[in-house]
């Protein structure tokens, strides 16, 4: 997106005849569908949660979530189960012609609120699609649905779609891209038909939220998995868990839109109004009101496990990642730094949980909210995540 592609109309249009080109982007862009089987064998823990089958339910639930004399975290263990199921995990795998960095693969997990798409803005994508930008930079890229949402499997919303599970799958991904047996064991369900044997020599984690936060829990496991985290829209800083779930303005995702939800079960919960999405993704004079009205359409349900879940993989250090590591997060994240960042963080404190990491920044993208990709001037930040990791030597 920082350089625009230019592209040949006549490639562009014998490529659209073979139904090799894409369904978003530029034409001519190289991705494969995928439907990847995961195979997960690993402890969960087992929550003590309040059952959300009704809206009346969800904000009972909120309220239960927040109320002062409710269980803490810590209380609301009830103890652990094992999660021994292979998950079909939808994704994209998309490779840039060969250049130096078209054997580094960014590795993107979005977070709450949306599915892969977030990655991957449909409208005006030369200003706002990550992918676009990565792989005009020469980035391979691969994004995928987080279990429950999007085209992945939908399972129990209490204790298997959260944190933990989530990093598993996340640790899994990684070995199977590192492998080069991404797309020769997986399904394909469209897409180029030439990047069977696509083989990354580094692989660089990129976050968004909660899915910042699984990066980090999978630093932690197991740092060498990674050869670079860019870690967006979250940040350690003294305003972490300071806004509550009640500004997500969460109904139960089925009777908020049968048509849409219709096959999200018991436990998903999503934003039931475009208010609050602008209130937690987007700040006013950095968004283009279609922006808006896409996040809306985009919208995706989670489930009740991910926010409580969320603290157990957070806040532990990675003594075994030696890659470069950047927390990239808008001036006026609402749900991260209750509405502004500056001033909030500590980089010497947030260096001590990365010891061996080569470089670590923060940055803020000025004037931003916490849907990065959503936001104008996106394309900007971008680039500081790009030379970020080009000073890296990645
Ligand atoms: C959580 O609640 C339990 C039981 O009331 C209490 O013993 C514990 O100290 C609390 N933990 C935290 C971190 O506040
Ligand atoms: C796949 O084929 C396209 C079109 O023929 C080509 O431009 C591209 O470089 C190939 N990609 C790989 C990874 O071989
Ligand atoms: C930042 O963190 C470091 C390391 O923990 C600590 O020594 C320092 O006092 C902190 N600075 C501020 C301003 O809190
Ligand atoms: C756009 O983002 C870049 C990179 O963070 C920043 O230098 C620039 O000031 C931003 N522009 C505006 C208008 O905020």
């Amino acid at each position: 997106m920082a350089s625009a592609l230019i592209v040949l109309v006549l490639a562009a249009a014998s490529l659209v005849k073979k139904g090799k080109a894409s369904p978003t982007g530029p034409p001519g862009r190289q991705c494969v569908q995928l439907e990847v089987p995961v195979p997960v064998d690993t402890t969960a823990i087992h929550w003590l949660q309040q059952k959300v089958e009704s809206t009346v339910d969800t904000v009972d639930w909120v309220d239960d979530m927040n109320r002062w004399t409710s269980p803490n975290t810590t209380s609301r263990i009830l103890g652990q189960i094992t999660v021994k199921e292979t998950f079909k995990i939808n994704g994209q795998l998309c490779v840039p012609p060969k250049g130096p960095r078209s054997d580094i693969l960014q590795l993107a997990t979005h977070g709450v609120g949306f599915d892969k798409r977030y990655w991957d803005v449909e409208i005006k994508s030369d200003k706002y699609s990550y992918v676009d930008a990565a792989l005009a930079e020469g980035y391979s890229i691969f994004t995928y649905d987080r279990l429950g949402t999007g085209a992945s499997d939908k399972p129990d919303a209490y204790d298997v779609v959260s944190a933990n599970v989530q990093v598993e799958i996340l640790r899994k991904l990684t070995a199977l891209a590192r492998s080069g047996k991404l797309v020769s064991s997986s399904k394909k369900l469209g897409g180029a038909s030439n990047l069977s044997s696509y083989k990354p020599k580094k692989i660089i984690q990129v976050g968004h939220s909660l899915g910042s936060a699984l990066v980090i829990g999978l630093l932690a496991a197991d740092g060498a998995s990674s050869d670079g985290a860019i870690l967006t829209g979250f940040l350690y800083n003294s305003q972490l868990g300071g806004v509550s779930v009640a500004p997500w303005g969460f109904e139960f995702a089925k009777e908020n839109d049968p048509k849409k939800f219709g096959d999200r079960g018991s436990g998903y919960i999503v934003q039931s109004t475009k208010y609050n999405t602008q209130l937690v993704f987007l700040k006013k004079g950095a968004f283009e009101p279609a922006l808006l009205d896409y996040a809306w359409k985009i919208r995706q349900p989670n489930t009740v496990a991910e926010f409580i879940s969320l603290g157990t993989v957070l806040g532990q250090p990675a003594p075994d990642f030696k890659g470069p590591v950047q927390f990239t997060i808008g001036e006026y994240d609402y749900g991260f730094c209750r509405g502004d960042c500056k001033g909030t963080y500590n980089t010497t404190a947030i260096k001590e949980l990365y010891p061996a990491s080569t470089a670590l920044q923060v940055h803020l993208q000025p004037g931003t909210g916490h849907g990065l990709t959503l936001s104008t001037n996106a394309t900007a930040g971008y680039k500081v995540t790009f030379d970020f990791l080009h000073d890296a030597g990645l």
